[in-house]
């Protein structure tokens, strides 16, 4: 039996995973609690550690895991910055989970700009208070207007496909873009000079970290809206929220902030926020947040579970089983290091 202890597990994480019980190989421990250096005691004596976005997975943390005899670290999620897999290299296992549903992240977006643009968010609240108004409700059509497309990965490209399906014209940035696939590729600061609309769907890297600043804003559109569905550290708040006083933005709909480790993901309301940036942005009224719920559908869920067992199957079930998913390290990039060989690329030499 494999033993996992399941980090800041949610109630739609354990009936996620709950549905996958039949499966009497692997045994989940669900702990509430986040994985931070403080906690990393309580995976002594498991097998594997299954973690997400804010569980904290830096050198201290790996240390400790490989003390206390974890060999696997499972990300349930796909973005990888929180583990600090360079430090894990040759002493932890590290998979993740890369796609589960892109299109659940990439129709979360075009949610928050429809409402966004629409002003459903004000109308809603309207309505419900039977105020008919109509007044300050004033959008503008999504058809004829150039969206500026960061990172065209799996997320990114069906975003494009859906903002195509508005009649949108789509231009983007990638640091490698994809050969043949139609896209039209500019360079980053043409990007912000041209697009009506900005949709991040990189992710985070040191090159990427706030790759959104005030220089970056200085070049965009006036009135220009900007998504972030991707992570928070993208964008520089503190830039974003002067941009957005300056009348320089026009709208900003964020699902992931900075500082969300802390905040997101918990009922903090009755409670004083801490954190006096967030709590400014979401007082404008031309600012959405959502709590990094872009994942969250029904399918994503099922994905997720279905992956992360396979995953530690692969790697547990047998010493040193391929994964597919595993986030190796042993080239120094984990992009170039993704092996189609159907054997882990450790196995061929010595460590770097
Ligand atoms: P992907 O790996 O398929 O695509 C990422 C793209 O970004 C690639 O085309 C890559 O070449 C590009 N890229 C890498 N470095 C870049 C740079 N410096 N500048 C511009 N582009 C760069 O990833 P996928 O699945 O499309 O996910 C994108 C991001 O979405 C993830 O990194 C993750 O942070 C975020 N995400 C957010 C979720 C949420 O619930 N809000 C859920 C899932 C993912």
């Amino acid at each position: 039996m494999i033993r996992v202890a399941f980090f800041d597990a949610k109630e739609y994480d354990i009936n996620s995973f709950g549905r996958l019980e039949e499966n009497p190989e692997v045994e989940f421990k669900f702990l509430e609690t986040k994985l931070t250096e403080d906690t990393a005691e309580l995976a002594k004596g498991f097998d594997a550690v299954c973690v997400f976005v804010n569980d904290t997975v830096n050198a201290a943390v790996i240390d400790r895991l490989c003390e206390y005899g974890v060999r696997l670290i499972a990300l349930r999620c796909a973005g990888y910055n929180n583990v600090d897999v360079k430090s894990a290299h040759g002493r932890i296992r590290v998979v993740h989970v890369p796609a589960y549903s892109p299109y659940a992240v990439a129709e979360h977006a075009m949610a928050l700009l429809l409402t966004s643009v629409r002003r459903i968010h004000k109308a809603y609240n309207r309505t419900r208070d039977f105020n008919f108004s109509l007044s300050g409700l004033t959008g503008f059509d999504l058809h004829g207007k150039t969206v500026g497309v960061i990172g065209t990965g799996k997320i990114g490209r069906i975003f494009i496909d859906i903002c195509r399906g508005f009649g949108m014209k789509v231009i983007a940035y990638d640091a490698f873009p994809a050969k043949d696939s139609g896209i039209e590729y500019v360079s980053r600061e043409e990007l912000f000079a041209k697009s009506d609309i900005i949709s991040l769907h990189c992710p985070l890297t040191d090159e990427t970290r706030h790759m959104i600043g005030a220089e970056a804003i200085g070049r965009m559109k006036k009135g220009v809206v900007i998504l972030n569905t991707s992570r928070g550290a993208l964008i520089d708040a503190e830039a974003l929220l002067e941009g957005i006083k300056a009348r320089k933005v026009g709208a900003a709909c964020l699902d992931v902030y900075e500082e969300e480790a802390d905040i997101f993901f918990e009922d903090r309301s009755g409670h004083i926020l801490n954190d006096e940036l967030l709590s400014r942005l979401i007082s404008m009224p031309n600012v959405i947040v959502t709590s990094h719920q872009a994942f969250l559908t029904e399918e994503a869920l099922a994905n997720i579970a279905e992956t992360t067992v396979n995953n530690i199957l692969a790697c547990l079930a047998e010493e040193g089983g391929f994964c597919e998913n595993e986030l190796c390290y042993h080239c120094g990039e984990i992009e170039k290091c993704r092996q189609e060989k159907r054997r882990r690329c450790q196995d061929e030499g010595g460590k770097k």
